[in-house]
């Protein structure tokens, strides 16, 4: 796209003149057309000095999430192939499901910069305003339906691994999805599946995390439960260089499951893990119980050691820590 083209050329220049001409030159277009791309920027939110007979300077990014902004310079193959950016959405999964069902690459992305009704975990409500990362993914992997929770580990191992290293932050993940920072829940994962009893169809990976939320304004109930990256680091932190960082990260990891090898995520998970090893309530929809968390199967569930000495196999339910 020719507007993606000019702004990285004006990115390239580091706020120094470029002129129309060597623009247009450079696009093989005229320079109502180089100036008609520049008119599309300012509307996304570019700042663009223009100076007759001099050029064109940038002075200033939006803060919002923007297709250009987060494609450029992304480097991947798959994940990001296509982005959809809303300012308000109902939920992503929603649109990214929508997407799905009519066809959509592999790897297209929908984000939000705050969702209304955000979607989490058995039926929950995920708090979504504005400074959070709320995207989805679409991927059609060539798994039985009996797998897809392998996806959640995959996708808890590239989120902690995104945290890791563009923060410093000793990220760690408990079963089966919920990536912690000093035990306080700064990302939640909900993948969901469409297909039939073989094969899958389409999933739809969602990742909430909350990058520059902060609680105590938006939603004191949750203070002491979750926390923000901005709050962790006591900075703001950029929304477009996490969606980048964890696109690379997911990607390198989905290549490496496609490819049959989830045993090394897995290896990567447990060495991830906050759950394992701990004293753990479990509360399913039928029961409740207390045990203690040995490891993780090849399928992603956990196995708990209960005090009759038993092990049980948790396919779903919650699991909390108790750290006494
Ligand atoms: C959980 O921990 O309960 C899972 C939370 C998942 C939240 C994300 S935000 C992006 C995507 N859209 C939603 O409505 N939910 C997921």
């Amino acid at each position: 796209m020719v507007k993606e083209k000019i702004l990285s050329l004006l990115k390239k220049k580091n706020k120094e003149y470029v002129s129309g001409e060597s623009l247009a030159k450079k696009l093989g277009i005229s320079r109502t057309a180089v100036w008609k791309n520049i008119k599309a920027l300012k509307k996304e939110g570019y700042k663009v000095a223009a100076k007759p007979r001099v050029g064109y300077r940038l002075i200033g990014k939006p803060d919002l999430l923007s297709t250009l902004e987060i494609k450029d310079g992304l480097k991947t193959r798959i994940f990001g192939c296509k982005v959809f950016c809303f300012k308000e959405l109902s939920s992503t999964q929603e649109v990214a499901k929508k997407l799905a069902a009519q066809g959509c690459a592999e790897g297209t992305v929908v984000v939000a910069e705050k969702q209304t009704k955000g979607r989490g975990r058995i039926g929950r409500e995920w708090v979504s305003p504005m400074g959070g990362v709320w995207l989805s993914i679409v991927l059609r992997p060539e798994i039985p339906p009996q797998h897809s929770q392998r996806i959640t580990l995959v996708t808890g191992v590239a989120v902690a691994k995104t945290i890791r290293k563009l923060y410093g932050l000793d990220a760690k993940i408990k079963w089966p999805n919920d990536v912690l920072v000093n035990g306080y829940k700064v990302c939640g994962i909900l993948v969901e599946a469409s297909g039939e009893a073989d094969r899958i169809n389409y999933m739809v990976v969602g990742v909430g995390v909350n990058l520059n939320v902060d609680f105590a304004k938006v939603n004191p109930s949750l203070v002491g439960i979750a926390a923000s990256i901005s709050q962790i680091l006591g900075k703001k932190v950029s929304r477009v260089e996490f969606i980048r960082e964890f696109l690379v990260e997911m990607e390198k990891l989905y290549i490496l499951f496609s490819r049959s090898k989830f045993n090394q995520i897995l290896v990567e998970w447990k060495n991830l893990s906050e759950t394992l090893g701990c004293k753990v309530k479990v509360i399913s929809q039928k029961e409740a119980f207390v045990g203690k968390a040995l490891d993780v199967d090849e399928d992603g569930f956990l196995l708990v050691r209960v005090e009759d000495g038993t092990v049980r196999k948790i396919v779903a339910g919650d699991v909390s820590i108790r750290r006494e």
